[in-house]
């Protein structure tokens, strides 16, 4: 097999796109998860932004269990200003990470919860010299030149900083771009039974003429007793061959009384 080529399921020969060799390369740059709550009808706002709290409390307690299986949580800094996160794991027992902000042109306001000094790392994504200055103990990661901001840079810089396990919790923008780069490994979506009518989609990515392009993941599925449903995708086995409609993959549904994800199995699984 040469470089270009990727030998998949059905022994067909399809050319590699970089979507394709970012997932390949996932043992050298940190492990990836993202998480994004959304609607029936795929919405993770509404259209004046509210977003608190479109699931349930189950999504909650996996949210912070995810946070707390992780080194950094990542946001964009649309996030931080529609939402005010405070970042932190407090609904179950663990550590929280790092937090870090996405924020290029230094526009989140210093006086944001996620920055409050409570001994966690945290770390603001700029270009240089850009926005006000944040409170002390904040780490400024200047970023140079104009791809500075492609996920794979954000990932380098966060692995220079020693961070190997990232949380990209949104929002829409910067979690669609770390998708469509290629760049994440697992993708927790839960899905409450909530129609919002319009407002903004969560998940987007290049289009798909055919649906033999799109991205299918193998994919854990759990319901829980609020009637939140998690699907928990594997995106490093989602390259699929042409024709594999015909051949989905079966979802496996686990029991709604078991929790999926503790943390710790979770650290083991990365
Ligand atoms: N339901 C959920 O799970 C969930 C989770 C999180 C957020 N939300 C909702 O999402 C909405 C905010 O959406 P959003 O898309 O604005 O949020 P966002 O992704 O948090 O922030 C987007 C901004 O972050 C910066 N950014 C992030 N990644 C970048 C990259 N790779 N390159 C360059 N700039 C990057 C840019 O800032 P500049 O424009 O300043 O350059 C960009 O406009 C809010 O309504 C919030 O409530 C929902």
């Amino acid at each position: 097999m040469d470089d270009t080529t990727l030998r998949l399921r059905s022994h067909k020969r399809v050319s590699e796109s970089p979507v394709q060799a970012n997932l390949r390369r996932s043992d050298d740059r940190p492990y990836v998860i993202a998480q994004l709550g959304q609607s029936l009808d795929g919405r993770i706002a509404t259209t004046s932004g509210d977003s608190k709290y479109i699931n349930g409390p189950h999504a909650l307690d996996h949210l912070h269990a995810l946070r707390a299986s992780v080194d950094a949580v990542v946001v964009g800094v649309g996030t931080v200003c529609a939402d005010d996160p405070l970042l932190t794991v407090r609904r179950i027992a663990g550590v929280s990470p790092a937090r870090v902000v996405i924020d290029p042109s230094g526009r989140v306001d210093p006086k944001a919860r996620c920055f409050a000094e409570d001994g966690i790392r945290r770390l603001v994504l700029r270009r240089m010299a850009a926005g006000a200055p944040l409170p002390t103990g904040v780490e400024v990661v200047p970023m140079a030149d104009p791809s500075a901001f492609e996920p794979s840079s954000i990932l380098e810089a966060l692995k220079q900083r020693g961070l190997s396990r990232i949380l990209v919790e949104g929002g829409p923008t910067t979690l669609s771009a770390f998708l469509e780069a290629g760049l994440v490994d697992e993708l927790h979506v839960f899905v409450s039974p909530v129609i919002l009518g319009a407002g903004r989609i969560g998940l987007s990515r290049k289009a798909c003429d055919t649906l033999a392009q799109a991205l299918r993941p193998k994919a854990q599925v759990h319901v829980f007793a609020d009637g939140d449903v998690l699907f928990r995708c594997d995106l490093k086995d989602s390259v699929r061959e042409e024709g594999s409609r015909d051949q989905p993959l079966p979802p496996e549904v686990r029991n709604p009384d078991e929790h999926p994800l503790q943390p710790r199995a979770l650290r083991a699984a990365g």
